[in-house]
């Protein structure tokens, strides 16, 4: 009963915190295997900030009972924000889960798993399910281990990390349940994210990306600004500093974080990549008072205009959110020429989904589903556009990429632009790591393919 898969949904810090957990439990002698049909313990790392993330879970979970009805001492186990947000109300519909664990307990899955383990083994009938979906003090501390390159069977050497640098929001945007389900807004000490980082560096990676709910706040209750620098400046500062660190990203930002210290390190420092992810989620500026968010469509374009005029070559994301309550058709409009003005390169658009326990939830005047629908397809389309444009504007262009590994096909290779574009490419597994000068000679609209340019490494330590 040692081999596990972790299946993740949702976003970044729930693929990192992921990864944690397979490298603690890697450590206590458990196996991580890549395939659902070969484990004997399956962990469901979960995602609540939409109804459709909970249900998929639900339904993987529901669809796996069948395996315990075979094999008596399979474990199945729901971890993170789902967890955290349903607890053990998650019985009611799904009785023979083993182990719910929530957001600030992952550090604990090895030890409620080889308990788990022992009761069997010495043939104890299987008890309750084990729930903890507690508060631990210090628990943004906890998340701190990586899989080296060399416990993962095959696997190429890690080349770009997500490191956490804070756990949990007190924004509290109307329609959000992070809040619930990420608990209190509370940031690592700099001293060691940066020792994280170099030792990722020491161990070949390239590129991190700073993850965090809300990463402009970082630091904001525990360091002062030094020279009108913020915390979350210094640390990028700090991280910039270190040896063999090429390229650092963040995410998610907050617009109110985006003052001028940080429109200016896109100047300074060249390593923090010219990719900002800025989720404007509307252009309306009654229905972004609605959502408490506190900012205005006009205070967004000018962030935006800030950063332009700092890195002319700036890739912008966003997020957006179509038919929060009461959004009228002219609202929705406002948001579509606000997303057609600010020209993003990608963007993440979501239909407002309704969250027991948030503000929103209680509001009048819920969008129908068909209105959203047609909102949402207004925005996917100018974003079809947009990016299509993006990539035939960089065919004939030599970008630097980050070469990743290979790609899905496993015959070609993948990376990255510093615009986080997605390149594909013929390559030698040696240059896996390295920053290569690739041509673009072809461009599809998510996707860029190219030639290396030969005897034009630009890193070739
Ligand atoms: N409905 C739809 N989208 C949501 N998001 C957060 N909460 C909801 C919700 N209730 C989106 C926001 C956020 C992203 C991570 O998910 O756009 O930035």
């Amino acid at each position: 009963m040692n081999r596990v898969h972790i299946k993740t949904y949702g976003c970044q810090m729930n693929e990192r915190d992921s990864e944690a957990v397979a490298a603690m439990l890697r450590a206590r002698g458990y196996r991580i295997v890549g395939s659902e049909s070969e484990c004997d313990v399956l962990l469901l790392n979960t995602c609540s900030v939409r109804e459709a993330a909970e249900q998929k879970a639900i339904g993987k979970a529901a669809n796996i009972a069948h395996r315990k009805k075979k094999n008596p001492d399979f474990v199945l186990g729901i971890l993170g924000c789902m967890a955290q947000n349903r607890g053990a109300d998650l019985l009611d519909q799904l009785p023979d889960v083993d182990l719910i664990v929530g957001t600030q307990k992952f550090h604990q899955v090895p030890d409620f798993l080889d308990n788990l383990r022992a009761a069997r083994e010495a043939g104890v009938p299987i008890g309750e399910t084990i729930v903890d979906i507690g508060e631990e003090a210090g628990s943004q501390n906890t998340i701190k281990d990586h899989l080296a390159p060399e416990d993962c069977d095959g696997a190429p050497p890690q080349v770009n990390a997500f490191v956490s640098i804070q756990q949990g929001c007190n924004m509290d945007c109307a329609f959000c349940i992070v809040p619930k389900t990420r608990g209190d807004e509370r940031s690592r000490p700099m001293d060691d994210i940066v020792a994280e980082c170099r030792a990722l560096a020491a161990r070949g990676v390239k590129e991190v990306t700073l993850l965090g709910q809300i990463v402009t706040s970082y630091g904001r209750r525990d360091y002062t600004h030094t020279d009108g620098v913020s915390p979350f400046v210094q640390l990028i500062e700090r991280v910039h500093e270190i040896d063999g660190i090429e390229r650092i990203r963040f995410t998610s930002p907050h617009p109110r974080g985006f003052k001028e210290d940080l429109a200016a390190a896109y100047g300074r420092l060249p390593k923090l990549c010219e990719y900002v992810h800025l989720p404007m989620q509307s252009g309306s500026n009654r229905i972004l008072k609605a959502m408490n968010r506190p900012y205005s469509r006009e205070r967004y374009k000018e962030i935006v205009d800030s950063l332009r005029a700092v890195r002319p070559d700036m890739y912008f994301s966003t997020d957006i959110i179509v038919g929060f309550p009461g959004e009228t058709d002219e609202e929705f409009e406002q948001t579509r020429e606000l997303f057609e003005a600010c020209n993003y390169d990608m963007a993440y658009i979501f239909k407002y989904s309704i969250r027991s326990g948030t503000p929103a939830a209680g509001m009048g005047d819920q969008i129908p589903d068909e209105v959203k629908e047609h909102r949402n397809q207004v925005l996917l389309d100018i974003l079809r556009k947009n990016s299509e444009r993006r990539n035939a504007a960089l065919l004939g262009t030599v970008e630097e990429v980050l070469v990743e590994g290979p790609d899905k096909t496993g015959l070609r290779f993948t990376g990255r632009t510093r615009g986080n574009r997605v390149c594909i490419f013929d390559a030698n597994p040696r240059l896996i790591g390295q920053l290569v000068p690739l041509k673009i000679d072809r461009a599809s609209v998510s996707t860029l393919y190219g030639e290396l340019v030969l005897g034009g490494v630009f890193d070739a330590a």
